[in-house]
């Protein structure tokens, strides 16, 4: 999808220039921290970061907010090879990896937190995969355009889980709202 090359360009850009690096960051800053807030994210947490691209923002966010070790896998091997360089720079190698590989597809054992970036591809498919494969009680954050922007990205999930909860971000982002799914909650045990 061309949202996603152009984000992927951004994140390049990024990811070479310290200044461009501190100042995409600041877009990302509020959407984090609301979504650790709501996944309730511990140190002793394991998260998986589906999606990372060149500079995996979410996944240095989320581990400097929380302490909870990341992990990121990415379908772009260009991509993966930018951003674990990146990590090694921040001198974070130990508390986050980088990882090729189809979000579908990932073994996600052990995870607790799983997070879906906006530009995940095929959304549906990754997030029903994940479903099937995920351990019971794991929490699943998935980002959402906001309605003016939704054509550029993927389909939407249709989550066979009640939302559990679900936060909207500010008006400067695409990123419409990050709802919460935990997976104990599967086929109709509980209703939203
Ligand atoms: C450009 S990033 C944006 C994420 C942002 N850097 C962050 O930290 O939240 C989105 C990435 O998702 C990756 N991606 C999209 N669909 C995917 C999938 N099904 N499996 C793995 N990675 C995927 C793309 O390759 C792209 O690099």
């Amino acid at each position: 999808m061309r949202i996603t090359a152009l984000t992927q360009k951004i994140e390049w850009i990024a990811n070479q220039s310290r200044l461009i690096y501190l100042l995409t960051t600041s877009y990302y800053k509020a959407i984090i921290r609301q979504e650790a807030r709501l996944a309730e994210i511990k140190p002793s947490d394991k998260i998986l970061c589906i999606g990372g691209g060149p500079c995996p923002y979410t996944a240095i966010m989320l581990h400097q907010l929380t302490g909870a070790a990341v992990t990121v896998v990415d379908n772009n091997a260009a991509c993966v090879q930018q951003s674990a360089n990146l990590i090694k720079r921040l001198g974070l190698e130990k508390a986050i990896r980088i990882v090729y590989g189809e979000g579908e597809d990932i073994d996600c054992e052990g995870f607790t937190v799983i997070h879906l970036a906006l530009q995940v591809s095929p959304k549906r498919k990754v997030l029903e995969s994940l479903l099937e494969r995920a351990g019971n009680g794991v929490k699943i954050l998935v980002r959402r355009p906001k309605e003016l922007v939704r054509r550029l990205y993927c389909d939407q999930e249709s989550c066979p889980l009640p939302c559990e909860n679900y936060v909207k971000h500010n008006f400067f982002t695409n990123v419409g709202n990050t709802v919460l799914y935990i997976k104990e909650r599967l086929y109709g045990e509980a209703q939203a």
